[in-house]
């Protein structure tokens, strides 16, 4: 199997990546169906205790640092569930304190309140210990998780991440493996284009996601920060094109490999192309994530440069997110949470 996916992320026969694509939009719609789902992201703060190398919100960087209020969260919920979305994500740096962690917990039981417990929410909010991802599962519509693996080789997770306790690659794995136990949907994902990463290595990363049953996949390019140790290593990358047309090709051949699990619609990818994330969808992807975040904190949420949308305000986001997905012909899915088929499928 290995040698077949290295085959098509080596390809550059116009035809054949065409008609893996092709493949793939088929595949989605046998299991699938046509729909993309919506989740409004909400990017809730950018304080984290970590120094991910590539990273512009790590710890050390001296950034402006903004949390945003519980009335905040709860409009852009609300402004979500108005709109018709089926969920949000709420997304931020990792921050493991009993103070922060209780106040995502009244958030959660607050936005439950506001929009009659119909909206599904993915959390984001890093590697947190059991108790706590329990007590957010226990308050009912938080059902789903990412946390993304950045790269399934512990080599290269070693050198894109300082080697301390709190950047353990095991514990990473064994989050994964909390947020299984205790009934999420989980989601990963890895970034493409790495420094010291082979084509070996993001076919590896594909198979990993299969085996490891994951339920939701989100993985994008790796797009350098000039603030950050890892940008020191940017004469020897890919270019943007090629890293966008591995990531395109990633989502393909996933979509063949698991053909019910759900994908999202990457916004790096947007940073590379302007219609990469409907190119995302035309290759199997099946999920976006219109950015509902507050305009006034967007620029202080730079994971990497030239992020698209920061000026936008949410409406503007959706808007432009809708037309995308139309000029596509797939249908947008309105008012459901669009579970991963393939938690469902495992469950039940
Ligand atoms: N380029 C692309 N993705 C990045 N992320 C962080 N920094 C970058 C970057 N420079 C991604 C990581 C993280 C997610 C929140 O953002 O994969 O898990
Ligand atoms: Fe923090 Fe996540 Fe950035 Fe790492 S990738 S520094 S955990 S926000």
């Amino acid at each position: 199997m290995k040698k077949e996916i290295i085959n098509y992320l080596i390809c550059n026969d116009e035809n054949k990546v065409n008609d893996l694509f092709n493949k793939a939009l088929k595949t989605r719609e046998d299991n699938v169906g046509n729909k993309v789902y919506l989740r409004g992201l909400i990017e809730y703060s950018n304080i984290c205790h970590k120094n991910c190398y590539y990273c512009g919100l790590r710890k050390d960087n001296n950034i402006r640092r903004y949390k945003l209020s519980e009335e905040e969260v709860i409009d852009a919920a609300i402004f979500a569930y108005n709109n018709n979305f089926g969920s949000i994500v709420i997304q931020s740096g990792e921050v493991t304190s009993k103070k922060n962690t209780n106040q995502i917990t009244t958030l959660l039981r607050k936005i439950n309140e506001k929009t009659n417990n119909e909206l599904g929410i993915t959390l984001s909010l890093g590697e947190q210990d059991k108790d706590t991802l329990k007590e957010w599962k226990e308050i009912g519509n938080a059902i789903r998780y990412l946390l993304r693996i950045e790269t399934s080789n512990p080599l290269i997770y070693n050198k894109i991440h300082p080697n301390d306790n709190l950047h353990s690659f095991t514990n990473r794995l064994k989050t994964l493996d909390i947020l299984k136990e205790l009934n999420y949907q989980v989601g990963t994902g890895t970034m493409i284009g790495l420094p010291f990463q082979s084509v070996e290595d993001i076919a590896n990363d594909i198979i990993f996601f299969k085996e490891n049953d994951i339920d939701m996949i989100g993985l994008g390019p790796y797009i350098e920060h000039s603030d950050t140790p890892l940008y020191s290593y940017r004469d020897e990358l890919l270019s943007l094109r090629n890293r966008f047309e591995l990531t395109l090709k990633t989502i393909a051949i996933l979509r063949l490999l698991i053909p019910d699990v759900n994908i999202a619609s990457a916004t790096a990818l947007q940073t590379i192309d302007t219609q990469g994330r409907e190119k995302a969808i035309l290759a199997g992807a099946n999920v976006i994530m219109p950015n509902i975040t507050p305009t006034k904190y967007r620029s202080n949420y730079l994971l990497y440069e030239n992020k698209s949308f920061i000026k936008y305000t949410a409406e503007e986001s959706m808007n432009s997110i809708f037309s995308r997905i139309r000029s596509t012909n797939l249908e947008i899915g309105f008012n459901e949470q669009g579970n991963s088929l393939h938690f469902i499928k495992k469950k039940y």
